[in-house]
């Protein structure tokens, strides 16, 4: 069943026609189906029936609260990366029990906050961030539970930007900086080892890679076994991928399948990560034709959401399909779909074969859930878009547009002007 449908030639979220969503709250807006969020998450859950498990949804990916309070009630727990993750996470209800926070740079502020609200896990990212957590626990009186976050060096076959667990990015510590990390961990007095921990990229669309790190991930158990350090969760990251254009990514069963067959009867508890598979394909975003326009070799349609609003085309040359509200018999045109902001790279597709649109008419950019919202800005003063969920035949706002007088909210002039 896809939530987002044509009946009848125009494009229905669920229920909810998409227009009518448009008439109501003005565009560009983000829009979630709440089917499909839920879908998604409970497929990948049951993907991995049978094992212990806990899957953390990744936060960078959508962290509306909504969003954030549907995976809490479904029973999940939070992948965070900061501070403000650790704080939306928090407020949408996530106990701080589910929660893993990675990332190279936890500054002492984030790690105490972390510490005191007790999350379950951190993933540490080198042996300085051990040392401080270990500090910082220590004047707090707290035990830091901790996994090494492991950098495999495997290619995960993916956009340069979003891969990770190369031995050239900046992620995790060599497999040989994890046995030494282990055993200094295990000695600091105040962190707690039970886990172990990668994450390699992004929108990896086969199941090998991921059995190449689970392999490493293997291994090194097994070396730090034999110094007496065990663990007990074993986290895989996010990273499956969807598909935007005519990927195949393998499907959230086949992937847990790979994984739990090389577990064989490791007695470990899975944590996983997931963003992007759980969020992307369950929200659009949808903005209207201001203007048509000939270049002399190219066909512009100009778009009122801009590279501010859905920054993947512009930074990953990444593609999302494009999809009129209303379907009409214009036949089709190629053409350049570019935003307002005064940047060539201010684009969300160049030279595609679209339907024939005129000013006025609604487009919806799909596959625009997972790092859509959370990556926008206000660059060019530009108020970032509303977000919508529908269920059935409801819809509500779940974040209102920004004003322009929260783009000015906290500045001030200082008395010297
Ligand atoms: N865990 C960690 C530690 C991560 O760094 C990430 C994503 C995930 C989990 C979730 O990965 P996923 O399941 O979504 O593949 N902005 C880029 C994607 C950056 C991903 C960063 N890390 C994009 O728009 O494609």
């Amino acid at each position: 069943m896809h939530h987002f449908a044509y009946h009848n030639n125009e494009l229905y979220c669920e229920d909810v026609p998409v227009r009518t969503i448009a008439e109501k709250v003005g565009t560009p807006f983000y829009l979630y189906s709440h089917a499909t969020l839920k879908r998604h998450f409970m497929v990948f859950d049951a993907a991995f029936e049978g094992v212990q498990r806990l899957v953390c949804f990744s936060a960078k990916a959508n962290t509306s609260q909504a969003v954030l309070k549907l995976f809490a009630s479904l029973g999940g727990g939070l992948d965070i990366v900061s501070g403000g993750e650790l704080f939306r996470g928090l407020k949408a209800g996530f106990p701080a029990q589910r929660m893993v926070y990675s990332g190279v740079g936890k500054r002492i502020d984030e790690i105490d906050d972390a510490l005191e609200a007790g999350i379950l896990m951190f993933n540490i990212e080198s042996i300085e961030e051990l040392e401080l957590i270990d500090e910082r626990a220590g004047l707090l009186k707290k035990r830091a539970p901790v996994a090494l976050r492991v950098n495999p060096d495997v290619d995960p076959k993916t956009h340069p930007y979003i891969s990770t667990g190369l031995k050239k990015n900046k992620f995790g510590v060599e497999t040989r900086t994890a046995i030494e990390g282990y055993k200094i961990a295990s000695k600091l007095k105040n962190i707690e080892v039970i886990g172990i921990d990668c994450h390699i990229g992004s929108q990896i669309t086969e199941s090998q890679p991921f059995k190449d790190a689970l392999e490493s991930l293997l291994a090194i158990i097994k070396e730090i076994k034999k110094f007496g350090i065990e663990v007990k969760y074993l986290d895989m990251g996010g990273g499956v991928g969807i598909t935007y254009a005519d990927e195949s990514p393998p499907h959230p069963n086949e992937y847990a399948k790979s994984i739990v067959e090389s577990l064989g009867d490791m007695p470990l508890e899975m944590i996983l990560e997931p963003g992007r598979v759980i969020v992307g394909n369950a929200g659009i975003l949808v903005t209207k034709v201001l203007y048509r326009k000939s270049g002399k070799t190219k066909e512009f349609v100009i778009v009122d959401a801009g590279m501010n609003d859905l920054m993947r085309p512009a930074l990953y040359e990444s593609y999302h399909r494009i999809e009129p509200v209303i379907k009409n018999d214009d036949g089709s045109i190629v053409a350049d779909v570019v935003g307002p902001i005064c940047e060539s790279s201010d684009f969300l597709a160049l030279d595609r074969k679209i339907a024939s649109v005129k000013k006025g008419d609604l487009l919806a950019v799909m596959s625009a859930g997972a790092y859509g919202f959370t990556m926008s800005s206000n660059y060019c003063s530009r108020p970032k878009a509303a977000e919508v969920m529908v269920k059935d035949d409801q819809f509500d706002v779940i974040r209102t547009r920004q004003s322009y007088a929260d783009l000015i909210d906290g500045e001030s002039i200082p008395s010297f002007i």
